[in-house]
């Protein structure tokens, strides 16, 4: 592995702890507007810097994020689709590597849909990101997409999450990104490379808050969050309390009463958006049906079922 890209990866996953929280805030690649992220610059610049990292596209960074930000960028790349349509796999890259050393990232995201209609596409992708990205020696995290295509019984389940997690490492993806299941260890343990959890649809703090902390304990290195933190009555509180169980291994009462804090003090952040309610029966950390609430009464389409 070159130097750039070990730079870069202590970047992403911090030396001193081993682990990293990455603050996903690209979901308007294909969901436009979504509820929490409807003004960007407002959502994300003062979360910034309780995060490891941004992830996010190009425009939202050239035109929100302010080029004095010093927290590290990972730019999603792959897209091509909007939550019109049926299939969302059918991704192609969508910014250069150059693009991305022009705008001094340290990690490139796509998707791959493994058993999607689109699914040799999306791995072709990842192939020639891999590729072209060690030229330059910019990391690639794959993200374990599920499109609407695929039924959420099989999505959530180990054994796929497993299969699409090492089909990613073993075509070169530097970390994995993928949701929480039961029997997670089977997920982390049988793939070779970093993996980072995406959150998900939005719960109760409480909620969201031991879903990381069955992550980390499943053997995730971090999270790669979105929704449980720009769509909670407080995001900083959520920033915060999250970054404690990741880094500084604390239990979920203790990350509670962080949240708590912060909201009391009202040092909220900026998001909170309309979608701070759980969906009913939507079940617990990391089960059953994602929600598509947020945004319901928003500006956009709000289904963020693909999720
Ligand atoms: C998914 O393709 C996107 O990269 C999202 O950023 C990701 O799912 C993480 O966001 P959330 O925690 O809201 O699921």
């Amino acid at each position: 592995m070159s130097w750039g890209l070990e730079n870069r990866l202590s970047k992403i996953i911090r030396p001193d702890t081993g682990r990293t929280v990455m603050f996903a805030v690209d979901h308007g690649y294909f969901l436009g507007p979504t509820s929490g992220l409807e003004k960007p610059a407002e959502a994300v610049v003062p979360l910034a810097p309780y995060a490891d990292t941004l992830m996010l596209t190009r425009g939202v960074l050239r035109q929100c994020i302010p080029s004095t930000v010093q927290t590290p960028i990972v730019l999603r790349v792959s897209g091509g689709n909007s939550v019109l349509e049926d299939d969302l796999s059918d991704e192609t890259l969508m910014t250069s590597v150059e693009e991305c050393l022009r705008l001094n990232a340290v990690g490139m995201a796509l998707s791959i849909y493994v058993g999607a209609p689109h699914q040799h596409q999306t791995l072709k992708n990842l192939g020639k990101l891999v590729g072209k990205g060690e030229r330059y020696g910019m990391p690639v995290i794959a993200v374990t997409a599920v499109g609407k295509a695929l039924g959420q019984e099989i999505t959530r389940d180990a054994r796929y999450l497993a299969l699409a997690s090492r089909i990613a490492a073993e075509f070169g993806a530097h970390i994995v990104k993928t949701y929480y299941c039961e029997d997670f260890e089977r997920v982390t343990g049988t793939c070779p490379v970093p993996i980072v959890m995406a959150g998900g649809k939005k719960l109760p703090e409480r909620d969201a808050l031991v879903l990381t902390k069955n992550a980390i304990d499943g053997g995730a290195v971090g999270v790669d969050m979105g929704r449980n933190i720009f769509q909670s009555d407080s995001p900083l509180g959520m920033m915060k309390a999250v970054s404690a169980i990741v880094h500084k291994g604390i239990g979920v009462d203790d990350a509670y009463a962080v949240y708590e804090d912060e909201k009391r003090a009202g040092r909220g952040g900026a998001g909170g958006g309309d979608a701070g309610a759980s969906p009913a029966g939507a079940g617990g950390p990391g089960a059953g049906e994602a929600g598509g609430q947020a945004g319901a009464s928003g500006p956009g389409f709000g289904d963020d079922r693909k999720l």
